[in-house]
């Protein structure tokens, strides 16, 4: 069966409908040129236009990219305020192309503790782009899946002490909602660069069932053929289940 999806594309159901990425290996992609780990970064924001780009070809409904993560905080003050320049620029830049593309801008992770400026950038990009129904884009940024999971849970509680919920009303679907993923589905393939082979604090409820590639290469020399292949062989695991 084929799924039409909102950008009116035909999306095979082998593609996945959501795919996750881990982008690791910036700074090691940085060092082994004997340049600075931010230019490891930037030549990592050319793999995500593709990344969008390669999504959009295949007809995938949900791209979520873990770009900051809670423990990304603690890197040295200059790498912190570059990676939020270049996300900043990121977003400036590419937003006529996101509207041009049909595009949809989201934002997970306690976005608060961002600076304020990337923050003007991000609400502006997701603004602009909230009438679009083609991919969306789900950046995780200041994100830690325990914190969500932590957020979840504080939310529920205060629900449950105004008695506007009762414990018994707590099931896994009430929990999904409170995520913030809540309007999103679970990611059917999640993909991890550099051959690292950890989830890192990421969508730790959200993976519960989904496929996961691990790709040797680091983050800026995977581009549109890799995701390609990783999507294959999320299609060949994905036809073995479904014949079980
Ligand atoms: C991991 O590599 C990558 C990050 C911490 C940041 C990801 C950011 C980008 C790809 C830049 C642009 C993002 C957007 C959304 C425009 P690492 O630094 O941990 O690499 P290492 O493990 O080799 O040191």
């Amino acid at each position: 069966m084929s799924h039409n999806t909102a950008a009116g594309m035909e999306r095979e159901n082998d593609i996945p409908r959501h795919i996750a990425i881990i982008m690791d290996g910036n700074g090691r992609w940085a060092n082994a040129r004997g340049l600075p780990r931010g230019e490891g970064h930037r030549a990592g924001a050319e793999s995500v236009r593709e990344a969008v780009e390669t999504c959009r070809q295949l007809g995938v409904d949900y791209l979520t990219l873990y770009a900051f993560s809670s423990e990304n905080w603690n890197r040295p003050k200059k790498e912190i305020d570059s990676l939020m320049k270049l996300l900043e620029r990121f977003l400036r830049e590419k937003l006529p192309e996101m509207l041009k593309q049909n595009v949809r801008l989201h934002a997970i992770g306690r976005l608060g503790m961002l600076p304020e400026s990337c923050r003007q950038e991000i609400n502006q990009a997701i603004e602009k782009t909230r009438n679009n129904n083609g991919l969306n884009l789900i950046l995780a940024l200041s994100y830690g899946s325990r914190e969500e999971i932590v957020d979840a849970t504080r939310n529920i509680a205060v629900k449950v002490a105004h008695g506007e919920i009762s414990p018994e009303d707590i099931d896994t679907t009430l929990f999904s909602s409170h995520l913030y993923t809540s309007n999103i589905p679970d990611p059917d393939l999640l993909i991890r660069t550099s051959g690292e082979l950890r989830i890192s604090n990421f969508l730790l409820w959200q993976i519960s069932y989904s496929e996961i590639v691990i790709s040797p290469k680091n983050w800026p020399d995977f581009r549109n053929a890799d995701l390609r292949a990783a999507v294959d062989e999320y299609a060949r695991r994905h036809r073995r289940f479904g014949t079980v």
